[in-house]
């Protein structure tokens, strides 16, 4: 799936327009200020779906269904721009997102995720590539990111890559708890990574927007030579390109605002947000988005009882 290529903003799309960012919770936030840097002027609306994260131990017709949601609230929203600061929702409703919005552009983060382990691959000594792929219980089910590497590698005209993956879903938990380093992730880490150390990656990819927050932590349970791989800066050169390339890129100053929504109470969303971005957050706004349910989701949720 490339979903960012063809997409052409709608005709009444003006620079000054937002960009919608969305994720389960505050993964998305590691997408959030890779954007923000390179595209300080850009104004930004991000919607954390705490209420009911997390999303990748839920069935994909539920994440479709929430993702359709959050898409029609940014559309509502006039954004010129949609990033799905989330692998489980790229990978199981990145299809989804984009009908729903077309003709608004949408940047999905498993596509980057690939080509950025695949650009950090010539750095790997031994051939072929060795790379490992940590995400959700969704996205590994899904088998996404090895079909993406493959077939990418195959483009590339690069050697097969060696790719194993694991599931590690507590992860997701401690990057919202806030506890991101320290004994506990620690020991979650050497639980969840000892085949991934023994598999001596050349490579990991970050395949969930939660993880980078554990980034030291993970890297002190692999191999000191593997190189961890996050989406998040090519995401941003990516939107870069397609607002340019449109004629909607915002002036960088003045600086753009950035808004948040949650569809739960923000205070811990707040306080964790804060920290990571390194910025104050006056107010977190809730956001009722299942009154942004489509029909396609009410019939579903109708024949569920
Ligand atoms: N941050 C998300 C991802 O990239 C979702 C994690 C979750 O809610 O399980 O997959």
């Amino acid at each position: 799936m490339n979903t960012y290529s063809k997409k052409m903003p709608p005709k009444s799309a003006t620079s000054d327009a937002p960009i919608g960012i969305f994720d389960s919770g505050i993964g998305g936030l590691t997408v959030l200020k890779m954007l923000h840097e390179l595209l300080p002027g850009e104004h930004l609306i991000y919607v954390g779906d705490l209420g009911r994260s997390p999303y990748g131990t839920k069935s994909p017709d539920t994440v479709k269904r929430y993702a359709r949601q959050i898409t029609r609230y940014l559309l509502d929203r006039g954004v010129k721009l949609i990033v799905i600061a989330c692998n489980t929702a790229s990978a199981v409703a990145g299809d989804d997102v984009c009908r729903a919005a077309s003709p608004v552009p949408v940047i999905e983060v498993v596509e980057s995720g690939a080509n950025a382990a695949l650009d950090a691959g010539p750095a790997a000594t031994r051939k072929p590539v060795r790379i490992g792929v940590l995400g959700t219980e969704a996205t590994v089910t899904s088998a996404i990111y090895v079909n993406r590497l493959l077939e990418l590698a195959h483009e590339r005209g690069m050697e097969a890559p060696v790719i194993t993956q694991k599931a590690c879903p507590l992860f997701v938990q401690l990057a919202e708890e806030g506890l991101w380093r320290g004994e506990i992730p620690d020991l979650v880490a050497a639980l969840y990574l000892s085949e991934m150390r023994a598999f001596e990656p050349d490579i990991v990819i970050l395949g969930c927007t939660h993880f980078p927050l554990l980034a030291q932590t993970i890297a002190a349970a692999l191999p000191s030579e593997t190189v961890l791989s996050d989406c998040a800066p090519s995401v941003a050169q990516i939107a870069k390109k397609i607002l340019c390339d449109h004629g909607l890129s915002a002036p960088s100053t003045p600086e753009g605002k950035i808004e948040f929504y949650c569809s739960d109470s923000g205070q811990a969303f707040r306080r964790r947000a804060e920290r990571f971005l390194d910025m104050n957050i006056d107010i977190v706004h809730h956001v009722d988005l299942e009154s942004y349910e489509d029909e396609e989701g009410k019939s579903a949720h109708t024949g569920r009882h």
